[in-house]
């Protein structure tokens, strides 16, 4: 008797716990809007004021299916939202009636394929990590390649979380070298973005031999995660969240999006949005997040010898180059064109995988405060690129685990072809 009413006390304690915490969608529904690209954005901003609780996933794609726009839809909006879109004649079809057992089913497979793998050691082809995790693998990186490794902590995350850096040089002592700078994470929900760092990241070290002359006269950076916080997020709470996890000043709303946070051409309307409540928040201030300020300094620390700062999000097979405030060109615009043409051909002749290349304000949409313009415009890179890798899974960003291999493996081949031109251009 009494351990029956101790066994009902515990699940009164945890189950609200367990509910309140994991998001699991249920009966949410995703609404596809098919609105010409160029009318995406002001669809967007009327329907996020109206709706604040719609969850939009701006696509990148142009000319292609997925180039339509997806909303997440909680089900006690759904009857409004149809109405407001037959409002504004927006045609639109419901493609996924209930999230919940998609999100579910993908989480089931990661933990139990995750279950296999040896951590700290990761299999990156075999599961997706959560940010811990993914520490704990930089550190066991000096001890295992010792003159090649090095991992610095460059500040934390809003949550306290630990931002790290690796360093990867080809261990001949020789001092600043330039420096090929490669970001991930920067957006919470593009699962692909951190699996690829850590391909990278092995391929520079484990797969050495094959690699080296990208090491031979240039050292890389890698930050496989900078929104710590957000990313983590996605792996205990909310698979879809984008931004940060620090309150904003609407109690509503959480969360700023990084990469409209930089400090370089910040705070135009178009290109981002002073309302908490959007997806493409900028903040109050420009690096007014921790995880901002963080890339931020690892940026200005290299900023003398920045010969290519790579951004890796999802989705849309793009290679985006500054500006993205503008629709000016950068000077030095057609050397980019270069280099992204390089990794778009590569990507080409290996796997008929397609990718567009261009100024963001171009070829995708204006941005402001996003982390490429900054890199090019303050902490003068000579390249600076955000590649958009494809899409895959329900959403776009939410590939299975089965699909990593394919990505991560083309891009991998652009990534590549990318860095031996950036080499042969700019030799040091
Ligand atoms: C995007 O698609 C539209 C419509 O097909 C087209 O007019 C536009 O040129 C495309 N933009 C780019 C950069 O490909
Ligand atoms: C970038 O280059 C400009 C012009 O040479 C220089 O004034 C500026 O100090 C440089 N910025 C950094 C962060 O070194
Ligand atoms: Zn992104």
């Amino acid at each position: 008797m009494t351990s029956l009413v101790a066994r009902c006390l515990i699940l009164l304690l945890v189950q609200p716990m367990l509910i309140f915490a994991w998001q699991d969608y249920k009966d949410f529904k995703v609404f596809e809007l098919h609105t010409p690209q160029a009318e995406q954005e002001s669809l967007v901003r009327k329907l996020s004021q109206e709706k604040p609780l719609l969850d939009f996933m701006r696509s990148s794609g142009n000319g292609t299916e997925t180039s339509y726009l997806k909303v997440i839809v909680p089900p006690e909006e759904a009857k409004d939202l149809v109405s407001i879109l037959e409002g504004y004649h927006v045609k639109h079809r419901v493609v996924i009636e209930d999230l919940a057992p998609l999100v579910q089913a993908q989480r089931a497979d990661n933990l139990k394929r995750k279950q296999r793998i040896q951590l700290p050691h990761l299999e990156v082809l075999e599961a997706f990590y959560t940010h811990s995790e993914i520490n704990d693998y930089l550190d066991t990186l000096p001890d295992r390649f010792p003159k090649r490794a090095q991992v610095k902590q460059f500040g934390w995350s809003y949550e306290r979380r630990p931002l790290k850096v690796l360093t990867i040089t080809n261990g001949d002592g020789r001092r600043n070298k330039p420096v090929i700078l490669v970001d991930g994470t920067v957006h919470a929900r593009e699962w692909i973005s951190p699996s690829m760092a850590l391909y990278i990241i092995q391929q520079l070290l484990d797969n050495y031999v094959e690699n080296q002359e990208l090491l031979a006269d240039f050292d890389w950076v890698i930050v496989p995660v900078v929104n710590a916080d957000g990313y983590e997020y996605t792996h205990t709470d909310s698979r879809y969240w984008r931004k940060t996890r620090r309150p904003t000043s609407n109690p509503e709303c959480v969360g700023t999006d990084l990469n409209r946070n930089f400090g370089y051409e910040w705070g135009h309307d178009e290109g981002s949005s002073a309302d908490p409540c959007e997806d493409i928040y900028r903040g109050e201030q420009p690096f007014d997040q921790p995880e901002s300020q963080v890339l931020r300094d690892v940026l200005l620390h290299y900023s003398d010898r920045l010969t290519w700062y790579l951004s890796l999000h999802s989705y849309g097979n793009y290679f985006l180059l500054p500006w993205g405030y503008t629709k000016d060109f950068p000077d030095h615009y057609q050397d980019m064109m270069s280099v992204a043409e390089a990794g778009a051909m590569a990507i080409i002749h290996s796997t008929n995988g397609i990718y567009t290349w261009g100024s963001t304000y171009y070829v995708l949409y204006p941005t402001s405060g996003d982390t490429a313009d900054f890199a090019l415009g303050v902490a003068n890179a000579t390249v600076a690129m955000t590649m958009e890798l494809p899409a895959a899974g329900f959403l776009g960003f939410d590939p299975w685990v089965s699909h990593i291999d394919g990505l991560v493996t083309e891009s991998w081949v652009g990534v590549r072809a990318m860095a031996a031109e950036v080499i042969r251009r700019y030799p040091a």
